[in-house]
């Protein structure tokens, strides 16, 4: 089978993920690329000579591709999502698929309208640390899990060459950026939806970020589950803190890094069981897994990671903002519908 030929469309810190994992998948090739920035272009120009390398997708959108990578800030994408509608070439867009709910809504109608594949780039489902969690609640493990408490505190010195800058002056960054990847997953591995968010989010004196990087918030999902959430960018200590558990009716799960470390127990077990995981290189080995699904939508498979499922996970950021400047608890439905009528038809 011929390779799925993918337009690079952001040449800038992430891209530099998508450029190995796809040189390195026998079924992907790049055939395009394009970056509004001089020295990104030139980078990619010596990278691989000989391919088109344009300012912005007008100037590849020609070039015979299947697909379009979309490695660029999530705000300003209507032009990009619009040539590929045009053009009738399935999207990997990186996540979040927006700055703005009503708008990721709008991105929706149009590749369902198009009739083209929206697929969000959520690497994070693609880690066996995920996969193992999900099938032990699946399994029943630990019983009827109930409640969870999710921890993710990371000091991000946005000043770092090797960092995207744009979030340093975002509205919300930790929420937008970061953790929409936890909301996600949240939703993936409890297999629920969720229905409704208390929540504050705010700023330590010592941030260097103009949006709030710390949130802190307490969600309800439709299964009964309820997550008490802490996640900031400014933290006071490295290295990170993650830690995941999950408590059920028999035992709990935890983990106690981003990429691995999952145990799991009974109520009474006092040494929790280490749960064995294949090797994996960070960052590489789940997008190289998100890469290999979106392969296979595009040949057929029925796709995961879709822009609709990806809806349900940006209400959640939003009603964590609405949340916290009331002061109170916001519904998922109030935060839905009010992208349904500012994005577009029903979602
Ligand atoms: N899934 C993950 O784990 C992960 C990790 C890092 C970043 N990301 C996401 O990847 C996306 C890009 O982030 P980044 O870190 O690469 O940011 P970045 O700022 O380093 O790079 C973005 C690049 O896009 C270019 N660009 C801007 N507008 C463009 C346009 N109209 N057409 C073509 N190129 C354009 C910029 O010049 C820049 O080179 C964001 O959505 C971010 O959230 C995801």
């Amino acid at each position: 089978m011929t390779p799925l030929r993918l337009i690079l469309v952001g040449l800038g810190a992430r891209s530099r993920t998508w450029a190995r994992v796809i040189s390195e998948n026998p079924d992907t090739q790049i055939v395009a690329a394009c970056d509004p920035d001089p020295a990104a272009r030139a980078r990619a120009a010596e990278a691989w000579p000989g391919l088109p390398i344009g300012r912005n997708i007008a100037d590849v959108i020609g070039t015979a591709a299947d697909a379009v990578v979309l490695a660029t800030p999530p705000g300003g994408r209507e032009a990009q999502i619009e040539a590929a509608c045009a053009a009738g070439l399935a999207i990997l867009a990186e996540k979040p698929l927006a700055d703005d709910v009503a708008l990721a809504a709008r991105y929706v109608e149009m590749c369902e309208d198009a009739g083209i594949h929206l697929i969000v780039g959520l690497n994070f489902r693609y880690l066996a640390v995920t996969q193992a969690m999900r099938s032990l609640l699946r399994e029943g493990a630990i019983g009827r899990p109930e409640f969870g408490r999710f921890i993710y505190e990371r000091w991000r010195d946005g000043t770092q060459d090797w960092l995207n800058k744009y979030p340093l002056e975002m509205d919300h960054p930790m929420l937008w950026e970061q953790s929409i990847h936890h909301f996600d997953l949240m939703r993936y591995v409890y297999e629920t939806e969720p229905v409704r968010i208390q929540a504050h989010t705010f700023n330590p004196s010592w941030t260097m970020y103009r949006g709030d990087t710390n949130v802190a918030a307490l969600i309800h999902f439709e299964n009964g589950m309820c997550v008490t959430y802490q996640g900031t960018w400014q933290a006071g200590h490295e290295p990170m803190n993650f830690n995941w558990r999950t408590d059920g009716s028999e035992g709990i799960t935890v983990q106690r890094a981003m990429f691995g470390d999952l145990a799991w127990g009974k109520r009474m077990q006092t040494d929790l069981t280490e749960v064995p995981l294949p090797p994996h290189e960070a960052w590489i080995t789940d997008a190289a897994a998100l890469l290999r699904m979106f392969v296979a939508t595009c040949r057929g498979a029925p796709p995961e990671c879709t822009g609709r499922d990806h809806l349900q996970s940006l209400y959640m950021l939003e009603a964590c903002i609405l949340a916290s400047e009331r002061q109170g608890s916001v519904e998922i439905e109030e935060v839905a519908q009010a992208a349904q009528s500012r994005g577009g038809h029903a979602v």
